[in-house]
């Protein structure tokens, strides 16, 4: 620290006497360019279908994912992550509909990119929305193969990328898939195809409203603990970061966010790669219950939470507020 003066000499409220010397010194600001919209789409004629557990957040169909993509041009919003809900009909156990170039991803990334090319599409890699028992990998006899899902996550990413999307992103964490989808990707001649990698991921309760919305919540058996790492553990996730950046992960997703400031801010300063937090459905639901029975004000708790990821190192945000917090940033 290189403050030196002392009380009466030194008086930190001086910084805070107006809004424009608090402008003038303030560290850390949010902007519209900081924002990744995440939403849910499905592929029934409803335009929006309320998920429950989220307010305010409803699973889109193609033309609607497509309203939004140019919703998010016209709030500069940088980029969309796209999440769907399957049909239980077409779920089975190995997940097979997640690699039919005309599902309902392949067709919404585009329809997007048709409706606002200039906006960039990220799009999950993992087969839980595809699995009838709602694992991201493929489960036998009670276990969660890790190379088999590998090869399987990298023809997804493969359908992907050629349907237009921008960014993949792993968010299954098996071992060794972000090197397997870079290789796949670059012997196709995708050299451009960015990898966000979740690569820390925790096994959370914060993504509670994320099953419901995805209509996996009654589907999964067990937990994702032999895959998804231990809240306990930091460490740990420093080791998870290093293997994706080996394997040539461009960008980094720390989820859940606002329990893992921590480690945003770790990952961000060992790794200096462009770094992302994920505000997930569990942290949207409680803000949003909060606010409707009048505990905390929306709009301030929005920017403060959101801002409190750029003050830990994040470059950006992925959020079910980004629409929101664009219109309220201006
Ligand atoms: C799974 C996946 C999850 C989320 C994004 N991708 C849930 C999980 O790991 O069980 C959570 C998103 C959210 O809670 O908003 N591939």
């Amino acid at each position: 620290m290189k403050y030196t003066a002392s009380y009466p000499a030194a008086r930190p409220r001086r910084l805070r006497q107006s809004d424009w010397v608090r402008r003038l010194t303030r560290e850390h600001r949010l902007c519209r360019d900081d924002l990744i919209w995440s939403i849910i789409i499905h592929d029934g004629a409803d335009d929006e279908v309320p998920v429950a557990a989220m307010p305010g957040v409803a699973r889109l169909s193609v033309r609607a994912a497509a309203a939004a993509a140019k919703r998010a041009s016209k709030l500069g919003i940088p980029a969309i992550a796209i999440f769907p809900y399957i049909d239980g009909a077409k779920k089975d156990s190995s997940g097979r509909e997640a690699l039919n170039p005309e599902g309902l991803v392949c067709t919404a990334v585009r329809a997007m990119k048709d409706a606002a090319p200039e906006v960039g599409l990220m799009v999950d890699v993992a087969l839980d929305p595809f699995t009838d028992h709602g694992h991201d990998g493929l489960l036998h006899e009670g276990r969660i193969l890790n190379d088999e899902t590998v090869k399987v996550l990298t023809e997804q990413a493969l359908i992907q990328v050629r349907a237009g999307a921008d960014i993949v992103a792993p968010s299954d964490m098996m071992d060794g898939r972000v090197g397997a989808i870079r290789s796949a990707l670059d012997a196709e001649g995708h050299q451009d195809a960015m990898i966000m990698s979740y690569a820390a991921k925790y096994a959370s309760a914060f993504y509670g409203p994320y099953r419901e919305a995805i209509g996996s919540a009654k589907a999964l058996t067990g937990d994702k603990r032999t895959y998804q790492m231990d809240f306990g553990n930091t460490d740990e996730a420093m080791r998870e970061v290093a293997l994706d950046v080996s394997e040539g992960a461009d960008m980094l997703l720390v989820k859940p966010g606002i329990a893992y400031l921590d480690i945003v801010s770790r990952v961000k300063a060992e790794f200096g790669l462009p770094t992302y937090a994920f505000q997930v459905s569990g942290e949207y639901a409680m803000i949003k219950a909060a606010v409707a029975n009048g505990w905390v004000e929306e709009d301030r708790i929005v920017l403060e939470t959101l801002t409190a990821f750029k003050r830990a190192g994040a470059d950006g945000v992925v959020t079910y507020f980004a629409a929101k917090a664009a219109e309220l940033l201006g």
